[in-house]
């Protein structure tokens, strides 16, 4: 109503409310460095596309006569109830977008209850990251450092400031092959951005010979060296679960076995996500692996969901196939880029407000009631 009544008294929202065109003037605003690094995907891009391709082939069937006019947009997301269906994913180094970074973030999710996921690639510290989070719900992404001490030392951190979940993403052990990041020779972590979490961790600024102050790229490259190039494996999660007493979510699940896996180990959700196309070129669509897996497992674990989501029919179509919630990455960058703390804020509440009305003109009060029955594969 917001948007609508603004928009009949001459003011136009602070960015677009349509995802193609927020992109675009993204483009113009970040200019091509800053751009590629968010919209960038792995190799042909293929992935990426695959991921909008597969939202376009479910197509809802409306529902007439059912008295949707008042709706509860709601979800319960590891026994806690959130106010939509929808958590800001982790997204690293966002200091390249704006000043304010995470923290604008941080605050703009605070200000909607929705789950603020902090990344170790982050550009701010836990620490800052929390305090602008304020009393918002906020889960911590980890990439998982080689040295079990700094680990188990971030995990303590993250712990102490309230992050109150950890994601553990598993498809970015090491960055794939992205042609957009090597053709702009634009390497943020070579300027010590996206490196806060590791400088501002005291075991491992202890391995240092100088601080990262004195010397700052031997302290990248000992920081990049730690958090990729190690593939774990499933029998190190008990590593986790003895440094977090906190639900364990697992993301980049896209196999049908490491989700039933996942469900054997006892971790309390998991994430079915490709990275939004970044990591492996040529896979599936993430929304192509959510049936069967959701199917297999949900009801053992929460079955959350990232990649492609642009609107509110995709954050329909996510549900109705037995996801939980859904993850958003690139359409509130687009916005921090806009605007900072009001721009992700609009692109959250713009996303809700579509998820919303498209619910309840489908026929629908409660995102409990949508079924696979409610779509339709064209
Ligand atoms: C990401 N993503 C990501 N994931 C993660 O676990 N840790 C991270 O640091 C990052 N960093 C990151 C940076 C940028 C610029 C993007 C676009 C994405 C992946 C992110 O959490 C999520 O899986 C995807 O963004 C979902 O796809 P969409 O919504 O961008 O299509």
């Amino acid at each position: 109503n917001e948007i609508y009544l603004q928009g009949f008294g001459g003011t136009l929202p602070l960015c677009s409310t349509d995802a193609t065109k927020l992109e675009d003037s993204a483009k113009e605003l970040l200019g091509p460095g800053p751009f590629s690094y968010v919209a960038g995907a792995a190799g042909s891009g293929a992935t990426a596309r695959a991921n909008r391709a597969a939202f376009d082939s479910w197509r809802i069937v409306p529902r007439m006569l059912t008295g949707a006019t008042e709706r509860d947009l709601s979800t319960t997301v590891l026994g806690t109830k959130l106010p939509g269906p929808v958590l800001v994913a982790p997204v690293g180094v966002q200091s390249i977008v704006h000043p304010e970074a995470e923290k604008a973030t941080a605050r703009a999710a605070a200000s909607l209850g929705l789950p603020f996921i902090l990344s170790t690639a982050s550009s701010t510290s836990i620490e800052d990251a929390a305090e602008a989070n304020g009393d918002g719900p906020r889960w911590f992404q980890l990439y998982w450092p080689s040295d079990h001490d700094v680990c188990a030392s971030i995990l303590t951190r993250a712990k102490a400031a309230g992050f109150t979940t950890l994601v553990l993403t598993l498809d970015t052990w090491t960055l794939a092959w992205r042609p957009s990041d090597l053709d702009q020779a634009y390497l943020p972590f070579l300027q010590g951005e996206g490196c806060a979490v590791g400088f501002s961790d005291p075991v491992f600024r202890g391995l240092l010979e100088k601080t990262p102050e004195e010397d700052q790229p031997s302290a990248i490259l000992r920081w990049i060296g730690m958090v990729t190039g190690t593939d774990h494996t499933w029998d190190q999660l008990s590593f986790l679960r003895e440094h977090w007493d906190g639900p364990i979510v697992l993301k980049g699940i896209q196999h049908i076995d490491d989700a039933r896996r996942a469900a054997d180990e006892g971790v309390d959700g998991i994430v079915v996500s490709n990275h939004g196309g970044r990591q492996v070129d040529g896979a599936i669509a993430s929304l192509d692996a959510l049936p069967e897996i959701a199917a297999a497992v949900g009801d053992q674990l929460d079955v959350l969901f990232d990649s492609g989501i642009r609107t509110g029919a995709d954050v329909l179509k996510a549900i109705a196939l037995g996801a939980k919630a859904v993850l958003v990455g690139r359409p509130w960058v687009y916005g921090l880029a806009h605007g900072g703390e009001a721009g992700v804020r609009h692109v959250l509440r713009s996303l809700l407000a579509d998820t919303d009305l498209t619910l309840g003109l489908s026929g629908h009060r409660s995102l409990a009631e949508l079924t696979p029955d409610d779509l339709r594969r064209v």
